[in-house]
């Protein structure tokens, strides 16, 4: 996946062979910070103001001043887009943390954050949508506050990790029996026509495509019920579906070993494919559905 050229870092615009790499930079000495991904659909943003909007929430709950507000941020976003000239299916990278400064657990008494963001393509998995993918299960071992978006992904990393080398796209967390969430995405089970999923606590992260997810549901009057299911359920359950801004809605067909109903991509999870890809404006080489 290649990176365009321009990255904007701090507020400046700056081309990726002049990037500076900040020294005794605390994201890579503590993980000291956050980050976005967000997605982009011929070149335009998709569910910007929710990713901005969580953006702000992560800096506040580990005590980071950003040096810009809302409106800013959205400008410099786009206009690192426009000098890119970025008009393809792609996400942005952005990451924040509390900046640089010789090594101390404590925060620093006067530091700037340290701030880039970079657009790169990103194709649609059509493959994974139209088809769906495996998960396995796995405990979640990750700490209290997982709706922080933060640059702590280490039992992320570990987790989907074991996903691959059983051969699957995603782990699906359990904390005392009950799923939270995925390594990297949202998930949700149908059974009778309703959809369940985490409630949108401390111990998940509230994705912005869970967000228009919920959106659709209203739309759709399918009801979504924000309670946690059971590891056990998912033996059970009519459909499985994950969430994230990559992925976007992505149908689960065998978790563990074991396929989900008949094996194929549920029925709520082809109509939320459809409205997501409605709202996105997507015109051009949609979901197809052979399976
Ligand atoms: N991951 N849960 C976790 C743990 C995630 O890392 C993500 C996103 C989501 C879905 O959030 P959203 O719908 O806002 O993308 C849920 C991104 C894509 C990543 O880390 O690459």
């Amino acid at each position: 996946m290649s990176v365009y050229p321009i990255i904007l870092t701090q507020s400046k615009f700056t081309h990726h062979d002049k990037l500076k790499y900040p020294f005794e930079e605390r994201g890579l000495q503590f993980g000291d910070g956050i980050y976005e991904v967000i997605r982009i659909y011929h070149g335009n943003y998709y569910l910007l103001e929710e990713h901005v909007n969580r953006l702000f929430q992560s800096a506040d709950a580990i005590k980071i001043q950003l040096p810009f507000n809302k409106e800013e941020i959205t400008d410099l976003l786009y206009e690192l887009l426009k000098k890119n000239e970025m008009n393809s299916d792609g996400k942005v990278y952005m990451q924040i943390t509390r900046g640089s400064a010789p090594r101390d657990h404590v925060f620093p008494e006067s530091v700037m954050p340290n701030i880039y963001a970079y657009v790169q393509d990103q194709p649609r998995n059509m493959t994974g949508m139209e088809n769906g993918v495996h998960a396995i299960t796995h405990r979640d071992i990750r700490w209290e506050n997982c709706y922080i978006k933060s640059l702590n992904l280490l039992p992320n990393v570990m987790a989907k990790q074991t996903a691959k080398e059983n051969g699957c796209y995603e782990a699906i967390l359990h904390r005392d029996g009950v799923v939270t969430e995925c390594s990297s995405s949202n998930v949700y089970m149908v059974k009778d026509g309703q959809i369940y999923t985490h409630p949108t606590t401390n111990n998940i992260l509230h994705g912005c495509v869970r967000m228009a997810v919920e959106r659709f549901t209203k739309d759709l009057s399918i009801p979504l019920i924000e309670e946690g299911f059971a590891v056990e359920d998912i033996r059970i359950a009519d459909e499985i579906f994950l969430s994230s801004s990559t992925s976007e809605i992505t149908p689960i067909i065998k978790v563990d070993n074991q396929q989900i109903a008949d094996g194929k991509p549920g029925k709520i999870t082809r109509q939320l494919q459809e409205a997501y890809e409605l709202d996105a404006n997507i015109k051009e080489n949609r979901i197809k559905h052979t399976v």
